[in-house]
């Protein structure tokens, strides 16, 4: 077996410990580059929850808009932000042709129970300390001091996401 000179063996030192340091940099640096530059379909997908039913379902808006005519009063449909025991609950505006670009949160902004749509008296009512809140959540009558939260709507392959709404009311 032919042996190495001084001069090789340490070229070939100076290669192994060079080549270790590099990938030990790049492995350190990978998530960091990672962090300032995620994949462009991360880019592109919006923030928010897919709209579930109680059984974890995704809503789909061909369904949701299976009604024909449009009717003349909005409906509120009450749906899951995100998976069940991970969301809250929500209503989806619609006339049965056309979902509104907002939701209305279920959650009682005193102490936070679900407020009930009563769509004979177009009013929210709350069961705990009879709260009142109009068709949109705006509040009409206290104990709570706010008006119901609003959220964005957007639909994407049939499905409804819930976004934060900029600039709630
Ligand atoms: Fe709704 Fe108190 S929790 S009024």
């Amino acid at each position: 077996m032919p042996e190495l000179s001084a001069a090789s063996r340490r070229q070939l030192l100076t290669s192994l410990t060079g080549g270790a340091i590099a990938s030990t940099t790049l492995a350190a640096l990978y998530p960091l580059a990672r962090f300032f530059s995620p994949p462009a379909r991360q880019c592109a997908a919006p923030i928010g929850n897919v709209a579930r039913d109680n059984q974890g379902n995704e809503i789909r808006v061909h369904k949701l808009l299976a009604g024909s005519p449009c009717s003349e009063a909005l409906k509120r449909v009450l749906v899951q932000n995100g998976r069940p025991g991970e969301g809250s609950p929500v209503y989806l505006v619609s006339n049965d042709c056309r979902l509104a670009d907002y939701a209305i949160s279920a959650v009682c902004p005193h102490q936070g129970c679900v407020v009930p749509w009563n769509s004979e008296s177009q009013i929210f009512s709350c069961p705990c300390h009879s709260s009142r809140f109009d068709p949109e959540g705006r509040l009409l009558k206290g104990p709570a001091k706010q008006s119901l939260a609003l959220l964005a709507v957007r639909v994407q392959d049939d499905r409804v996401l819930l976004l934060p709404r900029q600039g709630n009311r």
